[in-house]
């Protein structure tokens, strides 16, 4: 028990009245200010997996006596069930930080962050040397420290630990560049987070220079200072194993074509809100998922045969692209642009679709237009917004009404949406199948059941 207190003490923490509060059901401790006298109350924290220490100063504890723990306090701290800790809106002394770290290493933690913390002076992390630490993510949010070059001493003393990290992710913090160096000690390193700095395009190449994060998946840049997508291109070729690339929120201008390769291994690539008025290429070729949402795209007219998702929601598109381009299909989200008709037999025509929306669109409801959506969503597969967001634009009659609601009689449209399924109901049926398949192509549209 002891010392637990101690290391949490160390941590810091202390301030006027402070206390602890354990929400039994999510498992989450949160404490605020704690102080010397309130201390006692972390022991509420104790059944939970997350714990959360709020508000203090740490500057009075720098020179806190923290010793050597004995056995049946090291046991003590082998047994907690905390998984994750989270620091937030402290100021933390890094000397104080280098002494505790260490005894972390007798916990099963293995997330920390730290949100809105400033980071003081620089510690001392030779006592780090050789630990190795349980913590296999580490999350900084809104924090400020002293600048990482020239760290180098640092970086190698944590290097046994750093080296098994997973995940680490420094956010909104105004980062500008991570030196070569930081990324060769991350070596097991699956996913960073870089979102909401301020990285710049001749950043990149130094950051994810040779040998830097070898063997990185998920990489997010969002919300960034990039402009060039060559570029960011460019410095991803010496990451081999990268999947996932979040390049959203950024501004990137037009390009000269370039014949930079993304590598192999990417499937998934967010160009959300990137402010694009054209499909970038060129694209990864494997690519499964893309998002291209909320930029002022007007066409897509691009070709993907591994693409499962695609994301085009808020751009300026007049027509649904050709889900011909994308045989593996299975989501389209194509709201709020500005579409007058979905090509319904088109839509039915690929089994592997199953997740289509496209509220917000300024629809046409003459009969194909609307009949060719009711359709859709008789299929089940228009996801949410059915049938309230999908409202008629003209013909002026149907103006302002839901597309639902529009009559649509069989007899009266000529339409593939309907003739294709009667045309399958009756071929199954061995009526007449071969006029059917006739009589549906285009410029023979008449319906079938007159046969
Ligand atoms: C615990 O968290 C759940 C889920 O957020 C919430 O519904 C509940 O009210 C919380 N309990 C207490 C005691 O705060
Ligand atoms: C960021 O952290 C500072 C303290 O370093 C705090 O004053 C500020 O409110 C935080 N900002 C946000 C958006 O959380
Ligand atoms: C972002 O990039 C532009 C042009 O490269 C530069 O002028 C600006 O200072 C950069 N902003 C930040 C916050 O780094
Ligand atoms: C792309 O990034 C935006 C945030 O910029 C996010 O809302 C969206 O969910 C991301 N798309 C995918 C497919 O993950
Ligand atoms: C709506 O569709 C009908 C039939 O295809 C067409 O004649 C008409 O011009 C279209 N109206 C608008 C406003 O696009």
């Amino acid at each position: 028990m002891n010392g637990a207190v101690l290391l949490f003490l160390g941590l810091g923490l202390l301030e006027a009245e402070g206390r602890c509060f354990l929400n039994r059901t999510q498992k989450h401790c949160v404490c605020y200010n704690l102080s010397e006298e309130s201390v006692g109350s972390i022991i509420q924290c104790f059944p939970a997996s997350v714990v959360e220490f709020r508000g203090g100063e740490l500057e009075r504890y720098i020179a806190f006596p923290i010793t050597d723990l004995d056995t049946s306090t090291t046991e003590m701290l082998g047994s907690l069930v905390i998984r994750k800790i989270i620091f937030g809106d402290l100021l933390v002394p890094e000397i104080l930080l280098a002494r505790v770290l260490r005894f972390f290493s007798y916990t099963q933690v293995q997330e920390l962050a730290f949100e809105s913390c400033v980071f003081e002076g620089r510690g001392n992390w030779d006592e780090m040397a050789d630990q190795n630490l349980p913590i296999l993510s580490l999350h900084f949010h809104n924090v400020t420290s002293a600048p990482l070059t020239g760290r180098e001493q640092d970086l190698s003393s944590l290097s046994s630990w750093l080296e098994t990290l997973q995940e680490l992710a420094v956010t909104g913090s105004h980062v500008t560049s991570l030196p070569c160096g930081i990324g060769r000690v991350f070596r097991a390193l699956r996913s960073l987070d870089m979102a909401q700095n301020s990285l710049g395009d001749e950043s990149l190449m130094p950051t994810f220079c040779k040998g830097a994060f070898p063997q990185l998946q998920v990489l997010s840049l969002q919300r960034n200072n990039l402009t060039s997508y060559h570029s960011v291109c460019e410095s991803m070729q010496l990451l081999p194993e990268l999947q996932h690339l979040d390049l959203s929120q950024n501004k990137f201008m037009a390009d000269p074509s370039s014949s930079c390769q993304f590598p192999v291994s990417l499937q998934i690539l967010n160009l959300s809100n990137t402010g694009l008025d054209e499909v970038l290429t060129p694209l990864p070729p494997h690519l499964e998922v893309l998002d291209l949402s909320c930029n002022h795209l007007h066409a897509v007219d691009i070709s993907l045969s591994s693409l499962k998702k695609l994301f085009l929601s808020q751009n300026v598109l007049q027509a649904a692209p050709s889900i011909r381009n994308y045989p593996m299909l299975d989501t389209l989200h194509l709201d709020n642009n500005l579409i007058t008709e979905l090509p319904g037999d088109e839509v039915k025509l690929l089994g592997h679709l199953q997740d289509v929306a496209a509220a917000g669109n300024p629809y046409n409801c003459s009969c194909s237009g609307a009949g060719g959506l009711q359709a859709l969503a008789g299929t089940g597969h228009l996801g949410q917004g059915w049938p309230r967001d999908y409202v008629c634009h003209s013909p002026p009659r149907y103006q302002g009404r839901l597309v639902k609601e529009v009559p649509v009689s069989v007899l009266q449209c000529n339409s593939a949406a309907v003739i294709a399924p009667l045309c399958i109901a009756l071929a199954s049926l061995g009526v007449a199948g071969a006029i059917c398949l006739v009589r549906s192509r285009p410029g023979l549209i008449r319906p079938c059941h007159r046969v």
